[in-house]
């Protein structure tokens, strides 16, 4: 597949070329393509001046980033302790039964991915989970299939 880089140059010109908004520009990276491709990293490196090596340092170092597509809609389970104790481990049941992915899978159409999480700073809604930018608490086996089937139509 060759790929146009009109929008990396566009997020590279939003941070002007700058090597200390590397972080701030694969964070844009990854929400345009929901992911850091491999030729996006070689392109940024050139651009940049900073090595491909170090580039995919960075992206493994943190969670928010993965060199792996993700799902249109990207699930994250919280497996904090307060959602560990409230049952988070019946919700990632509950997922595989209804979409078929465990924790680090995608669906072969891309649709949804599956990861776990640390404390999402919502314990109070304990077990907890967010899909894309949208918290869901209280949750139970039952109301995470409900929300999965809704997002499925
Ligand atoms: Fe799940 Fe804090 S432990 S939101």
């Amino acid at each position: 597949m060759t790929r146009t880089y009109s929008k990396v140059e566009e997020i590279l010109k939003k941070y002007e070329y700058k090597k200390e908004m590397l972080i701030k520009i694969l964070l844009e990276v990854q929400k345009e393509y929901r992911h850091i491709p491999r030729d996006v990293v070689n392109y940024i490196g050139t651009a940049l001046g900073i090595p491909p090596a170090k580039i995919y340092g960075v992206a493994t170092f943190y969670a928010q980033f993965s060199l792996k597509p993700k799902g249109e809609y990207t699930i994250l389970i919280c497996d904090g302790t307060a959602c560990h104790m409230e049952g988070s481990m019946s919700l990632v049941k509950a997922i595989e039964e209804e979409i078929g992915i465990k924790p680090g899978e995608v669906t072969p159409d891309l649709k949804f991915s599956l990861d776990k999480v640390g404390c999402l700073g919502a314990c109070a809604l304990a077990p907890a989970m967010v899909i894309n930018d949208e918290v869901y608490g209280k949750l139970t086996g039952e109301k995470v299939k409900e929300i999965l089937r809704k997002l499925k139509e």
